[in-house]
């Protein structure tokens, strides 16, 4: 049994630095990507507050193939010029949508969710998959969660 407790009360930048310790601690040694994207998935389920979907989309061929996640059933398969995945995919670039029904072309999985955060995995400059937040908040996500996320996308990216 694994027992990583988030503590109550604390800031979001203890959030993520306790995200990512555990991410790496849990994924050190596992070669199967699967199981580490279920794991990490799970992690960030359990230490960041406000969620509706986490999870990983996978560059397979040309396109995002759904990954291992929490959540409401998903759409399967993005074309790298849909939605905010698709956009984080063929640009490199982390996005960060305050409010998903003002970004053109935002596929809503959940209808309730309201802000998201989209940060690409990169290994060896390449994309390779994407990390999705969702969250039934507007404006849920921050600068600092850009920042924390896609640290944690650096440490995981040769695991996954
Ligand atoms: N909203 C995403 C689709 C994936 S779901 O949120 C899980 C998008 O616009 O790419």
């Amino acid at each position: 049994m694994f027992s990583f407790s988030p503590t109550h009360g604390q800031s979001m930048a203890e959030c993520h630095a306790d995200l990512l310790e555990a991410a790496c601690a849990l994924t050190d040694g596992e070669p199967d990507g699967i199981a580490n994207m279920a794991n990490v998935a799970a992690l960030i389920w359990q230490f960041l507050p406000d969620l509706n979907w986490a999870g990983f989309y996978r560059l397979v061929e040309g396109e995002l193939v759904l990954g291992p996640f929490i959540g409401k059933p998903a759409c399967i398969r993005i074309a790298l010029n849909q939605g905010v995945c698709g956009a984080a995919a063929a640009t490199g670039e982390t996005q960060l949508v305050p409010d998903v029904h003002a970004f053109p072309g935002h596929i809503a999985c959940d209808a309730q969710s309201r802000s998201e955060l989209v940060v690409p995995v990169l290994r060896d400059g390449r994309v390779i998959a994407v990390i999705d937040l969702d969250s039934p908040s507007p404006a849920r996500f921050a600068e600092e969660d850009a920042r924390g996320i896609e640290a944690l996308a650096g440490a995981i990216a040769a695991r996954i």
